[in-house]
């Protein structure tokens, strides 16, 4: 038995510090994708929210540890949306035709859901919502990206691809073709995945920004032409003319490329899988 005094005391501990916590009911879940919450204490009365997708193999706990936007929403005081993949292997599904699809009932789907949850229970400021997402996630972001344009004022890929270009017609499949850059498809085609995932959307678009490393032998490199196809595509940029390009940024053999307002490229010279988050630019670019 604890005694009053340690009860107590356990209880100011918790009212100090802020905890990952894990929300059952955030609405339609037909997917069984679990949703975990980091809400920082002295959140403003319409803080913003960023979604935070893990890799492959990845927990929401893992995720939590691991990146940087638990640290930066304690100084920002925004709230995190850890979504955990509920597939063996921990890879989200990124190639069902369902999670393809506005609204489809599968893992994009079940993010969208945790998203609207979060905005009505944090009375979020609708218009601050941002996504990012590594590897798988990164995947995931883009499909969320096109699939809930008006979800999210902006979202940040990390060595993911295109939306469309790891569909396999199977929940949580692997492309190997797409992972291995042997596509074959015209930036039109890319810019098509966008507009069949949410058909007839003609409005505003989440701003995007992609990173890749050069020396990817998981996700092949070319997968940052595919996305940057696509979205240039979709914006009306020219994917091959960059408006401005600087060498060495943000870090030394980073190359980063505006192709307009709202896409900029990130490619990143013998950086393998996986590329490392860059917390304070992510924050720049989501304007937090
Ligand atoms: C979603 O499904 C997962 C796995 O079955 C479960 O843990 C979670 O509570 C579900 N959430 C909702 C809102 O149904
Ligand atoms: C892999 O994805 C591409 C589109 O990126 C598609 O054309 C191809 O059919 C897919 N492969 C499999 C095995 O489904």
């Amino acid at each position: 038995m604890k005694s009053p005094v340690v009860y107590a005391f356990l209880g100011l501990l918790s009212a100090a510090s802020a905890q990952l916590q894990q929300v059952q009911n955030f609405g339609p879940n037909s997917s069984g994708a679990r949703m975990f919450v980091y809400a920082p204490s002295g959140l403003p009365a319409n803080p913003a929210i960023v979604v935070g997708v893990h890799y492959c193999g990845g927990t929401a706990q893992g995720y939590y540890n691991g990146s940087p936007y638990k640290k930066l929403a304690d100084q920002k005081k925004f709230v995190v949306i850890y979504p955990e993949s509920p597939n063996s292997g921990g890879c989200w599904d990124v190639s069902s035709r369902a999670t393809l699809k506005r609204d489809g009932g599968a893992n994009s789907n079940s993010i969208a859901n945790m998203v609207k949850y979060a905005i009505d229970k944090y009375k979020a400021d609708a218009s601050k919502v941002f996504v990012i997402g590594e590897s798988s996630g990164g995947m995931m972001t883009n499909i969320l990206a096109a699939a809930y344009p008006d979800l999210f004022a902006a979202a940040i890929v990390y060595s993911g691809v295109a939306a469309g270009c790891f569909f396999t017609d199977s929940v949580a499949g692997w492309n190997g073709s797409c992972s291995g850059g042997q596509v074959n498809s015209t930036p039109q085609r890319w810019a098509q995945w966008v507009y069949d995932a949410y058909p007839g959307y003609n409005d505003k678009r989440p701003r995007m920004q992609i990173y890749h490393g050069s020396a990817d032998t998981t996700i092949a490199p070319a997968n940052y032409n595919y996305e940057i196809q696509q979205w240039s595509t979709v914006f009306g940029y020219d994917p091959k003319k960059p408006q401005s390009e600087k060498t060495n940024t943000p870090d030394n053999g980073y190359t980063t490329q505006l192709f307009g307002n709202y896409l900029t490229g990130v490619y990143a010279q013998g950086v393998g899988h996986g590329v490392p988050a860059h917390g304070a630019e992510d924050m720049k670019f989501f304007g937090l």
